[in-house]
């Protein structure tokens, strides 16, 4: 037994699963997908082959080309963070055609009844699998290590339609024979059904596969871009406004980083319970609708997630102990995209705002210093609880401090060699200074590399951002202790991101007089922005300032976004002489969980269970 990751069964000595052929038929009315994936080996195998599941019943495993039944067997206890190990037992086999059904509480999965949606007429299913729920919906080697093709038939109610982050191939009836085991002929070819075919022909690893079912429609907004939404006219006119600059960033990241391998990049908007801001499936971005806010700041959202396209999608990290390699090396690549389109003073304030965020999250770790490494260790650990800032902003900080030694040309050579070198693959932490120190001879000399990649905290040379409106920001912030409130013509021009580091930089410690005076001028709480209202209310929170908590449980209950959801429980929550706050917390939860992804409802569960 070799393991390769310590959130994956997968086995280093079995061979990978190079191509998997799904057949999905979409049971709305129970919240279950009736399922049979086809798995191509890299090479014909003998004996126990491991594979994840997470809440998959299996009915059967044939082999297809004999149609005889290969033994398997589930593990009857699942491992909280890992799942149940599906274990099958090969006799020179390269292809297994496995049958199953998804669990309603499938961990990737959102079903979304109509009253959910936007548009309150039809049912609504989407998935997240990144870091590790890929195996809630199919059995699979489900670490990044891994890179699958794969093509997929969706069977849906004829009403909908379905998008994957996949090239769509056709919009068809049913043919009988094509469910291959997933569930009867009469039921794939009902009258009210419709298959959609897609494929996916570079290989990715299993966090990538996406997909969503709705009443969906889209936008052009570009030679290479839609936008999809739910069709509800407003929205989508709303959302092809917001992301009307996408093509000119695309040019931008491929000046930067090289072509872009992915052929589409199209975005889908989600309903307001998408956990997160951005999801970086390929050819389709997944997004919260809570970026559209009308000033083209959703731009940044999508500049961060197209980086993903060079950075995570072509490298990616091998397992999620490297996941800086993903998130550090895209927070620096979404900075200079942004650079070039808004300019360097919103780049600094971005940088600003995470540099921020990086220091606030060793506040948070203080008693566990291990997740302020880049490189951590996650034996035991559920990468969705100790996701955290840290991959994103320090590892921004290390690839900038290497800019910074060795100027921006030759950084700009080495990171478009790096990424002609590994694409398509998944390399570790070790792999990148390897190269590093073989492209920059002597950096090892310049640059203390293991305390970056490997020790605690904040390394000396890392560098706050130094601009007119970030330093002048901060600035105002500190004097708001003593009182001064910024004027109305020190704010004029200030958006959403200004207003958030603000925010993000006042005392925890204000009071709630403070508070009251600070939004009757400026009404931060009613902000459109959720990124400025929420800043503010974790400060009301954090000043026991009542007034807001009816505002706090109207967020905590309109989105699901855990950037928000985090913040906001976890205030009401920790600390002493909480009790008001906790009872508030614990009630809202009950009300608001069934609107959460499964994903966003663990992660509070934790934050509950850590302080209640
Ligand atoms: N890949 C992440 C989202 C993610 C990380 C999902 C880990 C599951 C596990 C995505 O690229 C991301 O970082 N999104 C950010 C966007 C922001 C940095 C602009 C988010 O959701 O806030
Ligand atoms: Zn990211």
């Amino acid at each position: 037994m070799a393991p390769i990751d310590p959130h994956s069964y997968t086995d280093s000595t079995h061979p990978f699963t190079t191509h998997i052929s799904l057949s999905l038929y979409f049971d709305f009315s129970s919240s279950t997908i009736l399922s049979s994936a086809l798995l191509s080996l890299s090479s014909p195998h003998t004996g126990p082959l491991f594979l994840d599941t997470r809440s998959l019943s299996i009915s059967s495993v044939i082999d297809p080309q004999t149609r005889t039944p290969i033994p398997f067997s589930l593990s009857s206890e699942p491992d909280l963070i890992k799942g149940s190990l599906l274990t099958l037992s090969l006799s020179d086999q390269s292809q297994v055609l496995i049958s199953f059904t998804t669990s309603p509480n499938s961990s990737a999965l959102q079903w979304l009844a109509p009253p959910q949606t936007f548009n309150k007429t039809s049912p609504f299913v989407y998935t997240q699998c990144q870091a590790i729920h890929a195996r809630s919906i199919f059995p699979c080697q489900d670490t990044p290590a891994a890179r699958i093709k794969y093509s997929a038939r969706l069977n849906i109610p004829r009403p909908l339609s379905a998008v994957m982050s996949a090239r769509h191939v056709e919009r068809r009836m049913p043919v009988a024979g094509e469910a291959a085991t997933a569930c009867d002929d009469s039921m794939w070819c009902a009258e009210d059904r419709v298959v959609e075919e897609f494929v996916m022909e570079q290989p990715i690893p299993p966090y990538l596969f996406a997909f969503a079912v709705g009443e969906i429609g889209y936008r052009e907004v570009g030679p290479r871009t839609r936008v999809y939404a739910e069709s509800v006219p407003s929205v989508l006119d709303a959302a092809a406004r917001e992301f009307a600059g996408t093509e000119d960033m695309i040019r931008q990241g491929e000046m930067l980083f090289g072509p872009y391998e992915w052929e589409r990049f199209d975005l889908l908007v989600l309903p307001p319970s998408f956990p997160y801001g951005g999801m970086e499936n390929p050819r389709m971005v997944f997004l919260t609708p809570t970026v559209i806010k009308g000033d083209a700041s959703g731009a940044q959202v999508v500049a961060h997630e197209l980086a993903h396209s060079w950075t995570g999608n072509l490298i990616t990290n091998k397992n999620n102990e490297h996941f800086w390699l993903n998130e550090g090396f895209t927070t620096y690549a979404e900075r200079r995209i942004v650079e070039v389109v808004q300019g360097e003073d919103r780049a600094a304030l971005n940088t600003g705002i995470g540099w921020r965020g990086l220091n606030d999250e060793m506040e948070r770790f203080k008693d566990n210093m291990e997740f302020t490494k880049l490189k951590t260790k996650q034996e035991g650990v559920d990468p969705d609880d100790v996701y955290s800032q840290v991959p994103y902003e320090k590892g921004f900080q290390f690839l900038w401090r290497i800019e910074r030694q060795i100027g921006r040309p030759a950084f700009d050579e080495f990171l478009k060699k790096y990424i002609a070198t590994f694409k398509f693959q998944s390399i570790d932490t070790e792999t990148f200074l390897d190269f590093l120190k073989a492209n920059v001879p002597g950096i090892e000399k310049e640059i203390d590399l293991e305390l970056w990649a490997e020790g605690t905290g904040i390394p000396p040379d890392a560098l706050e951002p130094v601009s007119n409106i970030y330093t002048k920001i901060v600035s105002l912030a500190q004097e708001f202790k003593n009182g001064r409130m910024p004027t109305e013509d020190e704010v004029a021009d200030w958006g959403g991101q200004e207003w958030e580091l603000y925010l993000e930089n006042l005392p925890k410690s204000v009071e709630a007089s403070q508070i009251l005076a600070l939004d009757a001028r400026y009404h931060l709480a009613e902000s459109k922005d959720y990124e400025v209202k929420v800043a503010f209310l974790q400060l009301a929170i954090s000043a026991k300032c009542r007034d807001y908590y009816g505002e706090v449980e109207r967020t905590l209950k309109g989105v699901g976004r855990m950037k928000y959801l985090r913040p906001l429980y976890t205030y009401l929550v920790q600390g002493n002489s909480k009790e008001e706050e906790k009872v508030l917390a614990k009630r809202v939860f009950a009300e608001a969980k069934e609107c959460y992804h499964p994903i966003a409802q663990g992660v509070v569960e934790a934050i509950l269970s850590k302080h209640v």
